[in-house]
């Protein structure tokens, strides 16, 4: 078979159990897109048009609200995913400098991935974490209190990581 059939069937099997597991009716949507999107990186035409199908929706507002959600991606993203807060308690704690130092140091625009494909730096709204702000989150994890420095040494242990050394 195909390596694109398999990869299909593995995302229907995924969907199914989704189904199963939180229900085929509108208040899912939102659960099984992020679920299928962190399993699967980010989600195509072809899975909202299957999510759609399943949960009798139309495929414009499974778009609207995959798109709508910073922790799910409508189209391909590096292999890691920096989501910066952008929302004011974060701004106000000295988020403005650490969004160009995000910029800097990934060498991307906000929206963007890196050439390499190792990067993609996101905007997002709220992480939850207002107190230790500005907060980034890096694939799973948050981090807060960030400063210039401190946005350097992750950045570096994930590139050290990459490399296969020590984090
Ligand atoms: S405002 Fe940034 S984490 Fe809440």
């Amino acid at each position: 078979m195909q390596t694109q059939e398999v990869a299909m069937e593995e995302g229907i099997a995924l969907l199914d159990q989704l189904v199963e597991e939180y229900g085929d009716t509108q208040e899912a949507l939102v659960e099984i897109l992020r679920d299928l999107n962190d399993d699967k990186g980010h989600l195509t035409r072809e899975d909202l048009a299957q999510v759609a199908e399943r949960l009798r929706l139309p495929e414009s507002k499974v778009y609207a609200v995959a798109s709508f959600y910073t922790l799910i991606s409508v189209k391909p993203t590096g292999k890691h995913v920096v989501r910066f807060c952008e929302d004011a308690p974060c701004h106000v704690a000295g988020g403005a400098e650490i969004w160009e130092v995000l910029e800097q140091e990934l060498g991307v625009p906000f929206g963007e991935t890196t050439f390499d494909d190792q990067w993609t730096l996101m905007p997002t709204s709220c992480l939850g974490t207002c107190a230790v702000g500005p907060v980034m989150m890096v694939d799973d994890d948050i981090y807060g209190n960030l400063t210039p420095d401190k946005v350097r040494e992750i950045i570096a242990r994930y590139r050290e990581q990459d490399k296969g050394g020590a984090a």
